[in-house]
């Protein structure tokens, strides 16, 4: 099947990128939120970029009234019946996850593969609650979604070849570069490696082997890496780098991932980004 419509559920930050990808990549988008507002802000948000785009000369003025043609927001959930693709962005809740699931596997096309963007979330049980686990992947894109070129494509317990296939091609139309994940484990690649990296930098600052702000220089100057494990737990909110270490912890039980306590205290203050005016918050 030629996959021309792409439905996108959630137009939160990452489903607003993904659905800006989509669009620019030629696909026709069906963009879902709960309500109309959420939508209008989204659309607003997303027309705002592309001004920025055309200001900057990067983009057309055509080029952006076409990929704001191309999608099509609603909230009304039918109107994802048409999909041959649906990639769900909506908020990270189990229970919410497998609600979109389970209706939407009763309404789409039998062929339509359906992927989660879900950071945490096992993709065998959302895959559960639809009535077609073998069309069912995860596709983790990373965020800004317009920008960053790597797509985690998650297998789960019941993901068929066929469907890990379509994934790849839609990554790859969208201008990704898609890597298999092969078991369906918590943070898969790249949050496995992440996570414990960003868990020792705030133990070495609560040690007070270096400063954050050395900590953040070692590592852009010494691996090359564009921003330190600091500025990137900032620009990830701490609140979410603190659930995600609380849920490796749950699962894989071993102390490497038990969260810093700097990093509990501060999100108990209500700080989830810590990087301010005058530097970052104290660890
Ligand atoms: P967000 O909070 O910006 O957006 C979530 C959207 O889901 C909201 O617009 C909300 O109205 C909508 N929503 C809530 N219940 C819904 C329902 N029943 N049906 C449809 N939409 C519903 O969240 P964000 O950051 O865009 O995250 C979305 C998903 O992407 C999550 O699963 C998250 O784990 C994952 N993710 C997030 C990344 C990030 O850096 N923010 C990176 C990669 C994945």
């Amino acid at each position: 099947m030629e996959i021309r419509t792409v439905g996108v559920v959630g137009a939160g930050t990452m489903g607003r990128g993904i659905a800006h990808v989509a669009a620019r990549s030629g696909f026709k988008v069906r963009l879902y939120d709960l309500t109309p507002e959420i939508l209008n802000n989204s659309m607003a948000n997303l027309k705002a970029l592309l001004e920025k785009s055309i200001s900057k000369g990067r983009l057309t003025k055509e080029a952006a009234d076409d990929i704001l043609e191309r999608i099509e927001p609603s909230s009304d959930f039918n109107t994802l019946s048409e999909s041959d693709f649906v990639i769900e962005a909506a908020v990270e809740n189990i229970d919410v996850k497998k609600d979109i699931f389970d209706r939407l596997s009763k309404m789409v096309k039998a062929e339509t593969v359906l992927v989660t963007n879900t950071s945490s979330i096992s993709i065998t049980e959302i895959a559960k609650a639809s009535t077609k686990p073998e069309k069912v992947a995860g596709m983790h894109f990373f965020n800004p979604a317009e920008v960053m070129k790597l797509v985690e494509v998650i297998r789960g317990y019941y993901t068929e070849d066929q469907t890990v296939k379509t994934v790849f091609e839609v990554a790859k139309k969208m201008g990704k570069e898609p890597i298999e994940v092969k078991r369906d484990t918590p943070g898969f690649v790249v949050n496995r490696l992440l996570i414990p990296f960003l868990s020792e930098a705030m133990q070495l600052a609560e040690e007070g082997v270096a400063s954050i702000e050395d900590i953040d220089k070692a590592i852009k100057l010494g691996l090359n890496h564009p921003m330190g494990p600091f500025e990137l737990a900032d620009f990830s909110g701490l609140d979410v780098v603190l659930s995600v270490m609380e849920y490796f912890y749950g699962e894989f039980g071993k102390s490497k991932y038990a969260p810093p306590l700097s990093l509990k205290r501060l999100v108990a203050a209500g700080r989830y980004g810590r990087k301010n005016k005058k530097g970052f918050y104290e660890y």
